[in-house]
C-alpha cells in the first residue's frame, strides 16, 4: 500500500504515517487519505525531559539510572554490571554502548531449542530457565572466601550469541504505540511485498499486569512491551537487584542482602519506576541537521524509499492520544507522549534477515513468576518463530553506534547491509545494483540518521 506525505505548511510537519514504500509492487494501489499531521516528539540530547516529568525530575531520575550498586544494596550473586549506565550511555545516560552480553543454548532431539543448564559452584548448583550467561560474580569475597559461583559457558551449549546493547532514547514514543498499528504494519508490509516481507508479532506477558499481555517491541526478540517490565527484568538479570516485579534471586549462593532488594522509597517509588520513568521522559534521537541536508543525503534518502529498506525501517510512527491505557492498564499514555509522530526508522517487528542466532526467548528469564502461568495470547508456537528471527534494528541514532547488528560483530554500515538476506534479500539486491555514488548516497543518509 502507498501512502503519500502531505505537507502541511512547514517539513518538521510532514506525516508520514506507516511505511511509505515506493517499491515495484502494488504502484497502482488506491491511495488511503492522509492523516491529519501530529506534532512532533521532542528530540535531542540534552538530558533534558520530554516534557513528561519537570527537568529536576528527570535529572533525578536519572541519578538512579547511573547509579553504582554494590553488594550491601543487593548486586549479584549473578551479574553483569553494576549500573545501568555502564551499558547505556552514549553519548549520554540513556543511549547504547559497545558493551555486549552472552547468550547460549542448544537444540534438544526435536530440533527445537533448549535453554542450557550452567552448573556453578563446583556443580553444586545448576542455573536454568534463562539463555543469559552473566559474566561477574560478587564471590568468591571476604564474607565466602571458599564460594565459587562464576557461569562458564558448558561445550554442550553449541548455540553461542553476543547481544549489543540498545540505545533508549525516545523509547517512551515507541510504548505508546497501540499494539494495533504493529499489526496493522505487518499485514500491510506482508500485502504490499505479495509475502516476501512479513514481519512477525508476538505477544508478551505484561509483569506489572499479571495475565494481560501486549505486543512486544523492546529487545532485539521484542521480549517485552512495557518499559517498567524491562527494567525490572534488567535490574535482576543484568545487576540481580530483585524487585517486587522479579522477587526471586537466580542463585542465593553469597546472597547477603534481603529480597526484594528495590523497595518504594519516601516519594513512593522504587529504582525500578525511576528507571521506566527516565527513559519514557526521555527524547528521540535528533537528526544530524548538517548531513541531513546535503545532497547526497537527501539523494539517499530516496534511494532507501525505492530500493526498499523502509518496508522494514519504517520512517514514521504515531503514539496512541494521551490517557490512552496501555499496558494492561497499568500506565496512562502521558499528554507529553500522546498523539506525537516520531521517526525511528523501524517497524518493531521480528524478521527474518539471514542473521538469526537460533536463541528463543527465555519466558522464565524475562517474565519471572509470570512466566509460570502465560497469557493465552502468548503463542508458544510464535515464541519459537523468535528462534531466526530478530527486530528491524531501528535506525534513528545509528551514526553513534560504532557496532552493529545484533551481535555487535559488524563494524560498517556498508557490511550491515549486505548481512542482510532472508527477507531483505530483494533489498540487499536493490543497493548491490545501485552505481557507486547512489551507494554512498544512502550510507550518507544513515549517517545522518
Ligand atoms: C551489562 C549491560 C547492560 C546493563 C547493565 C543494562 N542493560 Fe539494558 N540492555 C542491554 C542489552 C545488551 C540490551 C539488548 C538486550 C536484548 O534484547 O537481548 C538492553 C536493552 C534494554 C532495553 C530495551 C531497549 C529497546 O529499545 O529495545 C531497555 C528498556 C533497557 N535495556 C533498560 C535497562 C535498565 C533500566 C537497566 C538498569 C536496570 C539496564 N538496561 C541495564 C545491556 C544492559
Ligand atoms: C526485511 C526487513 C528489512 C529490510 C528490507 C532491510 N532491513 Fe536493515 N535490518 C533489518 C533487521 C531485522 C536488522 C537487524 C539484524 C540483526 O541485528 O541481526 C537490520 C539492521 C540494519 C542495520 C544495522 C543497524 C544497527 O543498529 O545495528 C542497518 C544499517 C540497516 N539494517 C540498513 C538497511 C538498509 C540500508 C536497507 C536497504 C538496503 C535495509 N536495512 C533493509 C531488517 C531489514
Amino acid at each position: 500500500m502507498i501512502r503519500k506525505a502531505v505537507l502541511v505548511g512547514s517539513a518538521s510537519l510532514v506525516a508520514f504515517i506507516g511505511s511509505t514504500l515506493v517499491l515495484g509492487w502494488d504502484q497502482n494501489a488506491p491511495t488511503k487519505p492522509a492523516s491529519p499531521a501530529f506534532p512532533e516528539a521532542p528530540a535531542a540530547f540534552d538530558n533534558k525531559s520530554n516534557g513528561m516529568v519537570d527537568d529536576p525530575s528527570h535529572l533525578a531520575d536519572q541519578g538512579k539510572f547511573d547509579e553504582v550498586e554494590n553488594v550491601a544494596d543487593g548486586l549479584g550473586p549473578l551479574y553483569n554490571a553494576q549500573s545501568c549506565r555502564e551499558c547505556h550511555q552514549n553519548p549520554t545516560s540513556g543511549g547504547g554502548s559497545q558493551v555486549v552480553e552472552l547468550r547460549v543454548g542448544h537444540l534438544g532431539p526435536d530440533h527445537r531449542f533448549v535453554n542450557p543448564n550452567i552448573p556453578i559452584a563446583r556443580g553444586t548448583e545448576i542455573i536454568s530457565g534463562r539463555t543469559l550467561v552473566n559474566d561477574r560474580a560478587i564471590c568468591p569475597n571476604a564474607a565466602f572466601p571458599d564460594t565459587e559461583i562464576q557461569e562458564r559457558v558448558p561445550d554442550s551449549e553449541t548455540i553461542r550469541t553476543t547481544r549489543i546493547s540498545l540505545s533508549l532514547f525516545g523509547d517512551g514514543f515507541v510504548e505508546a504505540v497501540p499494539d494495533q498499528t504493529l499489526i496493522d504494519l505487518a499485514s500491510e508490509e506482508c500485502k504490499s511485498t505479495h509475502g516476501k516481507v512479513c514481519g512477525v508479532v508476538i505477544y508478551v506477558p505484561i509483569v506489572e499486569a499479571p495475565g494481560r499481555a501486549g505486543v512486544g517491541r523492546f529487545g532485539w526478540k521484542d521480549q517485552h512491551v512495557s518499559l517498567l517490565s524491562f527494567s525490572g527484568d534488567a535490574y535482576l538479570n543484568e545487576m540481580g537487584i530483585t524487585t517486587s516485579l522479579f522477587p526471586d534471586e537466580v542463585t542465593k549462593l553469597c546472597n547477603t542482602a534481603s529480597e526484594p532488594n528495590d523497595t518504594p522509597g519516601p516519594d513512593g517509588l522504587a529504582d525500578v519506576d525511576h528507571f521506566a520513568r527516565f527513559i519514557r521522559a526521555a527524547k528521540a534521537p535528533p537528526r544530524d541537521v548538517t548531513l541531513a541536508a546535503t545532497p547526497a543525503a537527501t539523494k539517499g534518502s530516496g534511494l532507501f524509499d525505492k530500493i526498499g529498506c523502509a518496508v522494514c525501517h519504517v520512517r514514521s510512527l504515531t503514539t496512541a492520544p494521551a490517557g490512552t491505557k496501555i499496558n494492561g492498564g497499568a500506565f496512562a499514555i502521558p499528554p507529553a507522549l500522546g498523539s506525537k509522530t516520531f521517526h525511528p526508522f523501524g517497524d518493531f517487528l521480528l524478521h527474518d534477515v539471514g542473521t538469526g542466532d537460533g536463541i528463543v526467548i527465555p519466558t522464565a528469564e524475562h517474565y519471572g513468576r509470570s512466566a509460570r502461568q502465560m497469557p493465552q495470547e502468548c503463542s508458544p508456537e510464535n515464541f519459537q518463530k523468535t528462534a531466526n528471527r530478530v527486530r528491524t534494528a531501528p535506525l534513528w541514532g545509528v551514526r553513534l553506534r560504532t557496532r552493529l547488528m545484533h551481535d555487535g560483530t559488524t563494524v560498517t554500515l556498508r557490511d550491515a547491509i549486505l548481512r542482510h538476506a532472508g527477507e531483505a534479500a530483494q533489498a540487499k539486491a536493490g543497493f548491490r545494483k545501485l552505481a557507486v555514488n547512489d551507494q554512498e548516497a544512502i550510507l550518507q543518509f544513515l549517517r545522518s540518521l
